[in-house]
């Protein structure tokens, strides 16, 4: 082991436990990941790397020497006093966080811990959680378990800056010492730690990412006014966010959020709220809109179009946002169902996710690049902003469209070099 380096176990190994796993052992940590996932642990075993995130292949490369990959949880315990939960926690239909895999490596526990462990928490887990994980280690009499809440603000795309630069670490936890122990682990990093209780650092993370969204659902409302009445949501956005209190992040309108974490944790927020007896009406507000933000663009096709029967529709990505070939969630999938609704014929092209794109978006005729997506097509919506669509090959386009029209559905493209290239632009709170 390296000199300050503590053995850290990680139980499962998903997109937060990879990352977690590959920036400790950047650290200077060893760590022994275990997922129930054979087959991904036999791919990391022999090099491979199951998801795709900028850097994180060259990072597992540089820190081979200190992670060791393993189906048996025994293997994690045996070797590791501090042990990370990174298992998925997915939404089930009533909009409640799913546990069952956080339970199973609890009721586990008493055949692999003899000695003292810290069992750290980076799953997003409901208010209470942890409270319950207390509750049932002191009926199954294990004393020798300290519990930590220390949540991961990652973002995908820019998890590895994110968690190598972070803007607050925070650790939950009723006991100091275990508290200091997962403290000391980030002590190398410039960034303000927040020392609390666990009902505290489990909220924090829920009410980070709420508000987040709010944020979001809110400029895309004032988006949807703008275009009411001739403004541009762009120069709003920044008019507002030069003012410190509002902060110029997450103030980009669009098609709505997706992925892995806002719509399941927003869902979890207001669903922890409503098992409470309370009502958390600005979350439903948040959701609502968020929903309804994802069909607008048909109704922009179809003023443009009319009916949208037999049309042909090509959709530029299809990631619920750039840098990542992540499909939950995504405002594509529902646009494209929508579309398909309506008769209309679906062609899609993405940098990255075509491959997962078969399964997730089915009915979709999946292209190679953007050209081929386009061919024959009465529009194309630019629905993910990858930097390859940033300058798209407008004239090559025009030779191969049926119809001239454009929706950017992210705000992405320069208005006046499409027109200029002989389209019809539409944006979102764009007049
Ligand atoms: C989000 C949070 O940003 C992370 O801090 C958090 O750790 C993570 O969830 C999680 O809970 O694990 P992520 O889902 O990877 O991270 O993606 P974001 O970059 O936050 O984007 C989420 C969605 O919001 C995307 O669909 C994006 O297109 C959309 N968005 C973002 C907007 O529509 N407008 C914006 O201004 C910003």
């Amino acid at each position: 082991m390296s000199k300050n380096g503590e053995n850290i176990g990680i139980v499962g190994v998903g997109y937060v436990g990879l990352v977690t796993a590959t920036c400790l052992a950047e650290l200077g940590h060893n760590v022994v990941c275990m997922d129930i996932d054979s087959e991904k642990i036999a791919l990391l075993t022999r090099g491979g790397v199951p998801i795709y995130e900028p850097g994180l292949a060259e990072l597992i490369g540089k820190n081979r020497g200190r992670m060791t990959f393993t189906t048996a949880l025994e293997d994690v315990f045996r070797q590791c006093e501090i042990v990370f939960i990174a298992v998925d926690t997915p939404p089930t239909f009533t909009g409640d966080a799913d546990l069952s895999r956080v339970f199973a490596v609890i009721s586990a526990l008493p055949g692999l811990s003899s000695s003292h462990h810290i069992l750290v928490m980076k799953s997003t887990v409901p208010v209470g959680t942890g409270m319950k994980i207390s509750v049932e280690l002191a009926r199954q009499e294990i004393n020798n378990i300290d519990y930590v809440s220390n949540p991961e603000f990652l973002r995908e795309g820019s998890a590895i800056g994110d968690f190598l630069n972070p803007d607050r670490i925070v650790i939950g936890c009723r006991e100091a010492a275990a508290r200091q122990r997962v403290a000391a682990l980030y002590r190398h990093m410039n960034a303000p730690v927040l020392e609390t209780n666990i009902p505290a650092a489990e909220m924090i993370k829920y009410a980070s990412n709420a508000f987040l969204a709010t944020k979001i659902s809110f400029i895309n409302e004032i988006a949807n006014v703008c275009e009411e009445i001739g403004a541009d949501v762009a120069e709003v956005a920044k008019g507002m966010g030069y003012d410190k209190r509002i902060g110029s992040h997450f103030l980009k309108a669009g098609i709505g959020f997706g992925g892995s974490c806002f719509p399941k944790d927003v869902a979890a927020l207001k669903q922890i709220a409503g098992n409470s007896g309370y009502h958390f009406q600005l979350l439903t507000a948040v959701i609502e809109v968020n929903e309804l933000q994802k069909r607008r663009v048909v109704n922009k096709l179809k003023k443009h179009l009319g009916p949208l029967t037999d049309k042909t529709i090509a959709l530029l990505g299809l990631a619920f946002k750039p840098n990542t070939n992540d499909l939950r969630e995504a405002s594509s999938i529902v646009l494209a169902s929508r579309l398909l609704g309506d008769g209309a014929y679906v062609k899609a092209y993405d940098p990255v996710a075509i491959p997962d794109a078969a399964r997730a978006v089915r009915g979709v005729l999946l292209c190679d690049d953007t050209l081929s997506a386009v061919e024959g097509s009465d529009a194309a919506v630019l629905v993910t902003e990858w930097e390859e669509f940033a300058h798209l090959p407008l004239a090559d386009m025009k030779k191969r469209m049926r119809q001239y029209l454009i929706i950017d559905g992210r705000n992405f493209l320069d208005p006046a070099e499409v027109k200029a290239a002989g389209f019809t632009y539409e944006g979102i709170g764009r007049s």
